[in-house]
C-alpha cells in the first residue's frame, strides 16, 4: 500500500481520473485528491471523494485544512505524487516554479517522485512553449508521460490524449517499485538514429531509422543506474530521463562521438549509419539549370562498430545491430564475425519495424542464437538492457 495524491487539472480528460482513482484504490493504494479550479468544472469533488474515500483538497484558502494539515504536510505524505490530467497551462507553472493555486504549492513544496499525464489538443502539445516546459520537467527529474494519438474531443487528431488510466497505473508502479540498479557505476555508449550525409547544403541521403528503438535502449540503460551516452543521430525524440545525449548529423560526426566518449563498459550500435557519403558534397545548391543529371559519386563512411570492436579502447561488451530484409541469421552472424561484436542483435526490416512501435529480434552470440517473441520496442529495451547487466556483472 502507498500513498498517492492525485492532482486533477481542468481538461475534458478529467473524467478518466476517476477511473484512475478506482483502479489505484483496487490495487491497495491510498488516494488524496486535489483537485485544481478548473479540474472542479469537469468533475464533482463529490465524484472523487467518493472514490478515494477520503476528502477532496481544493483551495489554500481553507483555514481549517491549514489548521488540521498544513500544504506542506499534504504534499510531503504522500509517497508519490501524480498530475492526471496535466493541462498544458498546469506543466507551464509546474516548469516555471509558481505557486498561485493548492496544486502547484503542493508541486513546489514536494520532495516526492512526481508523474505528469498530460492531456491537451495536439497543437497545444507540439507548440514551442510546451515542448520547452516539458524538456524543462523532465531535466528537474519529472516523470512526464507521453500521450496517446487519436482523435481529439475537439475534432482533431493526434498526440494529446491522456493516456489510459490502466497506462497511467503502469507508469505509477514502476515508480513506486524500489529501483534496482545492477548497472550503476557503468558507462554505455548508445548510439542511435540514421544518420544524414549531405549532397548539397540542401539535399542528402538518409534512411528510414526512427531511433526510437536505440532510444528506448538508452532510457533502459539509464534506469538501471548505468551512466549513459547517445550519440543520436537528426530525430526528433525527446531525450530519455537521466541520459546524456550528444546530437549529430553524419556518420562521421558520430565516429568522432563515439571515440570522444570514450572509455566505456559497453556499447550498443543501434545506429543505422549511412554506408556511403556523397565524396564531394557541394558547398551550393546544385542546379538544374545547364542541363544533364548529375552524377553522384559515392565514398565510404567509416564502420563504427568495427572501428570501436577492433580498437584499442574496446568496450568489454560490444553490440551490433543488424537490420535485414532476407536471410537475417545468416547475415547477422557474418556481421558479427566480420566487425568483431559480441552479440548481433538481428531483426527483420522487410515489415513496418523501421519507424513501427514493435520488433521481432534475434540475439546472435558466438554461443548460438536466441529467438524473442514480437514486442514493444520498450519491451525490448528493457530486456537487453537486463541482459546487458547481467553480462557485465
Ligand atoms: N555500423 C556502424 N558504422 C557503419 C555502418 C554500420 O557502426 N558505417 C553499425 C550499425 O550501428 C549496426 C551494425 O554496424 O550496429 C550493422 O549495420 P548494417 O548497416 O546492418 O551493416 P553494414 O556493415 O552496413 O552491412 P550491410 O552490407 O548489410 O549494409
Amino acid at each position: 500500500m502507498k500513498r498517492i495524491l492525485l492532482i486533477v487539472g481542468g481538461g475534458i480528460a478529467a473524467y478518466k481520473a476517476c477511473e484512475l482513482v478506482r483502479l489505484l484504490r483496487k490495487a491497495g493504494h491510498e488516494v488524496r485528491c486535489v483537485l485544481t479550479e478548473g479540474g472542479s468544472h469537469f468533475v464533482m469533488p463529490m465524484t472523487l471523494a467518493a472514490l478515494s474515500e477520503d476528502k477532496v483538497y481544493t483551495t489554500l484558502w481553507d483555514l481549517k485544512d491549514e489548521a488540521e494539515m498544513g500544504h506542506i504536510q499534504l504534499s510531503r505524505e504522500a509517497d508519490l505524487v501524480v498530475v492526471a490530467p496535466a493541462t498544458a497551462d498546469l506543466l507551464a507553472r509546474m516548469a516555471g516554479g509558481i505557486a498561485d493555486d493548492l496544486a502547484t504549492t503542493l508541486l513546489l513544496a514536494t520532495d516526492k517522485p512526481v508523474l505528469a499525464a498530460p492531456a491537451m489538443n495536439v497543437r497545444m502539445w507540439r507548440h514551442a512553449a510546451t515542448r520547452r516546459n516539458i524538456d524543462q520537467l523532465r531535466a528537474d527529474g519529472v516523470t512526464v508521460m507521453t500521450p496517446d494519438e487519436g482523435a481529439m474531443a475537439c475534432g482533431e487528431y493526434g498526440p494529446g490524449r491522456l493516456p489510459e488510466p490502466a497506462a497511467i497505473v503502469a507508469a505509477i508502479e514502476a515508480l513506486l517499485t524500489p529501483h534496482v540498479t545492477p548497472l550503476a557505476g557503468r558507462h554505455v555508449l548508445v548510439t542511435a538514429g540514421p544518420t544524414h550525409e549531405p549532397i548539397d547544403p540542401v539535399r542528402y541521403i538518409a534512411n528510414r531509422s526512427s531511433g526510437k528503438q536505440g532510444f528506448a535502449i538508452a532510457g533502459a540503460l539509464a534506469r538501471l543506474g548505468a551512466r549513459v551516452t547517445l550519440v543520436a543521430g537528426p530525430v526528433a525524440l525527446p531525450t530519455p530521463h537521466g541520459v546524456e545525449r550528444i546530437d549529430v548529423e553524419t556518420a562521421r560526426e558520430m565516429a568522432a562521438a563515439v571515440e570522444h566518449s570514450l572509455p566505456a563498459d559497453a556499447a550498443v550500435m543501434v545506429a543505422a549509419v549511412a554506408d556511403w557519403r556523397a565524396e564531394d558534397a557541394a558547398a551550393q545548391k546544385i542546379k538544374k539549370a545547364g542541363g544533364g543529371t548529375p552524377t553522384l559519386r559515392l565514398a565510404e563512411n567509416p564502420d563504427i562498430l568495427a572501428t570501436l570492436a577492433h580498437g584499442t579502447r574496446r568496450p568489454r561488451l560490444v553490440i551490433g545491430f543488424a537490420a535485414e530484409t532476407e536471410k537475417v541469421l545468416d547475415h547477422a552472424a557474418a556481421k558479427r564475425a566480420r566487425k568483431g561484436a559480441d552479440w548481433i542483435v538481428a531483426n527483420d526490416v522487410s515489415g513496418d519495424v523501421m519507424g513501427g512501435d514493435a520488433n521481432t529480434i534475434h540475439i546472435v552470440t558466438v554461443d548460438g542464437v536466441e529467438d524473442w517473441e514480437r514486442l514493444p520496442k520498450e519491451a525490448v529495451a528493457a530486456r537487453l538492457a537486463e541482459r546487458i547487466a547481467e553480462a557485465l556483472a
